[in-house]
């Protein structure tokens, strides 16, 4: 088959890595994304028949593995309170063989930015034969999960070429909340009606502009916590902490830091025993309910000899904190929270004379089992 690539899109232009011009190209996904799936009033233009598929279940099954899985677990978030639809995220490779007790009307997303992860084209083969409906997210038209699938969304994000997957996740985000809006507003719900993505969208491509534009002080910070580590915590709650794996999944893979992201309220119940003088420990708050709560586990860290930072959203931040992040709707901070995350693991990983783009025992699209 064909794919459709445009040679001088995936070119690198002046940037030293493509992980770097990706990060980058954010805003510009955001607005693109804007423009493709909604109309100048702010309304989702989505296939009706997919919409009306997805409101015959009752319950949404998200699908992915890494990062996509990551994007899931905001989906969840996006569909519950959008369209007050049960959802459950799985990673795919688990999924495939230990498969849980479905509702009795399921609807399967997957999320991929290849189209060809081998673990979840596993799952949707088993959907298939069951014959329930799905849908797959994916950047590459005509991969095989988009084939296989009885409908698919395009991220429209342009190739991504670095191992280490950022403007996807971020698309995939972008587009889960667009597709919830459209479901929660076909059920007629308040407040789907009342959720300006289209507005949205805007601020966040804003957003992500000022922290990609504040580089230098993300090489500092870099520099300065996690240069000299050979592992690190991202700490946050709820949607926080949905984040904080996915940023541990960059520091990982790239700068090849031994990284958690962890529930902040759970340290006390174990892991707190990690840290010692010096461990790194970075908290997300983005989220009005839980940010106090967040900050007092960092203390506890603090008093256990942890180097702490902060990465926080404007609303709830004070002169202390070290990364401050434009406000957006709560639902959607992870499309900025997660870009400072980007960054760090780019700088450290830079800094550290790593191949940012292709780290080692990875390949970007994991097609065996
Ligand atoms: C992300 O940085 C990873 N390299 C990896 O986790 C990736 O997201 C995963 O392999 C899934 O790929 P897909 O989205 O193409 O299915």
């Amino acid at each position: 088959f064909h794919v459709d690539m445009d040679p001088n899109e995936a070119d690198k232009g002046t940037y030293p890595f493509y992980m770097l011009k990706e990060v980058d190209e954010q805003p510009n996904v955001m607005r693109k994304l804007a423009q493709t799936y909604l109309d100048a009033a702010g309304k989702p233009e989505i296939d009706d028949k997919l919409i009306k598929a997805m409101q015959a279940a009752d319950r949404l099954y998200i699908v992915g593995a890494g990062t996509s899985y990551h994007a899931g677990l905001i989906g969840k978030r996006l569909f519950e309170k959008l369209t007050n639809m049960p959802t459950e995220v799985h990673v795919s490779s688990e999924f495939a063989y230990e498969q849980p007790l479905l509702s009795a009307k399921p609807f399967f997303i997957f999320l991929t930015q290849s189209g060809e992860t081998a673990d979840s084209r596993e799952v949707l083969s088993n959907v298939n034969e069951a014959g329930y409906p799905s849908l797959t997210i994916t950047n590459v038209e005509n991969s095989t999960l988009s084939r296989e699938a009885n409908y698919t969304l395009l991220l429209h994000a342009g190739p991504e070429i670095a191992v280490a997957s950022t403007k996807a996740y971020t698309a995939q985000i972008a587009l889960e909340a667009i597709l919830a809006k459209a479901l929660g507003e076909d059920m007629g719900l308040a407040i789907a009606k009342d959720f300006d993505v289209r507005t949205q969208l805007g601020l966040v491509a804003n957003g992500m502009q000022a922290i990609v534009d504040e580089k230098d002080k993300l090489e500092e910070l870099s520099n300065d916590f996690l240069m000299d580590t050979n592992r690190a915590f991202y700490i946050g709650r709820g949607i926080d902490q949905a984040v904080s794996l996915e940023a541990a999944l960059k520091l990982k893979e790239i700068s090849y830091v031994q990284a958690e992201g962890f529930a902040s309220g759970e340290l006390k119940h174990g892991t707190i025993a990690l840290i010692e003088k010096g461990t790194p420990v970075i908290g997300i708050i983005t989220q009005a309910k839980t940010a106090s709560l967040t900050r007092s586990n960092l203390q506890e860290t603090i008093a256990r000899g942890a180097k702490t930072m902060t990465i926080v959203r404007e609303s709830l931040a004070n002169d202390d904190d070290d990364l401050v992040l434009p406000d957006v709707d709560e639902l959607l901070m992870p499309l900025l929270s997660v870009v400072p995350a980007q960054l760090l693991a780019y700088y450290t990983s830079l800094n550290k004379g790593l191949d940012v783009d292709k780290p080692r025992n990875l390949a970007k699209s994991v097609t065996v089992e």
